[in-house]
């Protein structure tokens, strides 16, 4: 079968784990080449593919999944500005910084993270941020540096007015914050990778692994480990963390960033259990709620001189679920979990409660219970790509490959169904 063959080769090239994203979308990438290359035999095309690297790198650009944006997940940057300040700056005030975004897509993580060091005062000669990707499409716009309105997503977008400037309806990056970043065309999975790199101080992977199998992944994080220095940290997509995890590296002590040390760090107490938490995905609407805390019965001061509080008034689903999930956040693991019973006692279609409700159980070691409540997660919203993901985390924690790929295939279908689905900050 020609398309197996062509599934084949990008693995070896790329390491696109065709069952990731499923047969036919490749397939759909493959007959838009043969339409541009004006061909209707896919066997033709094979043989054009087998032996001009011209093609290979068009069918690469046009397979990728290109999907970033600024800020994208916000937490992570946080870290990653609290760990420059707290941990970097106090240490190594004289040395030069070292940092490696891969896959750096169109530039938006990389320029992210040198938006984040121009924040603090680090200046530029301070600091080298490495921005790599395999696709030349990517690196080209990375380098133009010019941004449409998909680039920025979330309400907090005040940085677009520090760094950038409006014309022609984008958004051009000033120059003070381009020249921070090299951009370099490479493929993570060439053994040349590695060549005439120094070892970086922090290393951002995120959202490339999703598309990996098992052992790709596990070369690639190898290898990412030798390029990371003694004292670095690394950042991988919320569904990539079990990588690390496994080798026992351990989280960063700041909220859901997915930043990890390797392991002589102090142990993870349960306010950094919750930082293992996958971000999760609330409506804008329900995010912006206004979150307030209902007291558990009404005060009273002194044993006589009851003094009666009025009742407030209940909580709406969505102010509930968010104060559940900021509790979950703070590692007030008991407090989220009661929000989110009381919540389900009133509503229980509430994909988002079970989605918390099962990382909740999986911090406190109950997989069992974790796998039954992100299973009712996507009962009741299928495209809930988070839990999609994490179900995928625990079949191949138990050894299910084939369940893990399949989780893997509909998250991937669910972020390109909705890739423009908010995640609350
Ligand atoms: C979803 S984007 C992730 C971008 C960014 N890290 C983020 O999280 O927003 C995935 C990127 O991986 C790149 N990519 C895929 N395979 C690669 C490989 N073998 N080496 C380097 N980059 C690769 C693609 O070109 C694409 O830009």
């Amino acid at each position: 079968m020609p398309l197996t063959a062509i599934e084949q080769i990008l693995k070896q090239r790329m390491g696109l784990h065709s069952a990731t994203v499923g047969s036919a979308t490749v397939l759909q990438a493959v007959e838009r080449r043969m339409r541009d290359c004006d061909m209707d035999s896919i066997d033709d095309y094979l043989q054009v593919l087998r032996h001009s690297a011209t093609e290979m790198d068009a069918l690469i650009d046009d397979v990728i999944i290109p999907e970033t944006w600024f800020y994208r997940d916000r937490n992570p940057f946080d870290a990653f500005s609290a760990w420059i300040k707290d941990k970097w700056l106090s240490h190594n005030a004289l040395t030069r910084l070292r940092v490696l975004s891969v896959p750096c897509s169109s530039g938006e993580e990389p320029y992210t993270l040198a938006m984040c060091l121009a924040d603090l005062g680090v200046p530029a000669t301070a600091a080298q941020i490495d921005a790599v990707d395999i696709s030349r499409g990517n690196i080209d716009k990375a380098t133009g540096a010019n941004y449409g309105n998909n680039s920025f997503r979330g309400s907090d977008l005040a940085f677009r007015e520090r760094h950038f400037v409006h014309e022609n309806q984008s958004y051009r990056l000033k120059d003070e914050i381009r020249t921070r970043v090299s951009f370099a065309r490479a493929n993570l999975l060439d053994e040349a990778f590695l060549h005439r790199r120094e070892p970086y101080d922090v290393i951002f992977c995120r959202n490339l692994l999703i598309y990996f199998d098992r052992p790709t992944q596990n070369l690639v994080i190898d290898r990412l480990e030798r390029l990371l220095g003694g004292n670095g940290v690394m950042f991988l997509g919320h569904a990539e963390t079990s990588l690390l995890l496994e080798r026992g590296f351990t989280p960063l002590p700041y909220p859901r960033c997915f930043g990890f040390e390797r392991a002589s760090a102090p142990k993870q107490d349960v306010a950094t259990a919750a930082a293992t938490l996958p971000a999760h995905r609330l409506t804008k609407q329900g995010a912006s709620a206004p979150a307030r805390r209902t007291p558990a019965r009404p005060y009273s001061i002194g044993a006589d001189s009851a003094v009666t509080v009025p009742e407030p008034e209940p909580l709406t689903d969505d102010a509930m679920l968010t104060e559940a999930f900021r509790l979950a956040d703070q590692g007030h693991l008991d407090e989220a979990a009661e929000r989110c019973e009381n919540l389900l006692q009133r509503h229980s279609h509430q994909a988002n409660a079970h989605y918390l409700l099962g990382l909740i159980r999986e911090a406190a070691g109950n997989v069992q219970a974790a796998e039954t409540m992100l299973r009712k997660a996507i009962y009741l919203d299928p495209n809930h790509y988070e839990a999609l993901t994490h179900l995928g985390v625990i079949c191949r924690q138990k050894g299910d490959d084939a369940g893990a790929r399949r989780f893997q295939e509909r998250a991937a279908r669910a972020a390109q169904r909705h890739p423009l689905k908010e995640v609350a900050e």
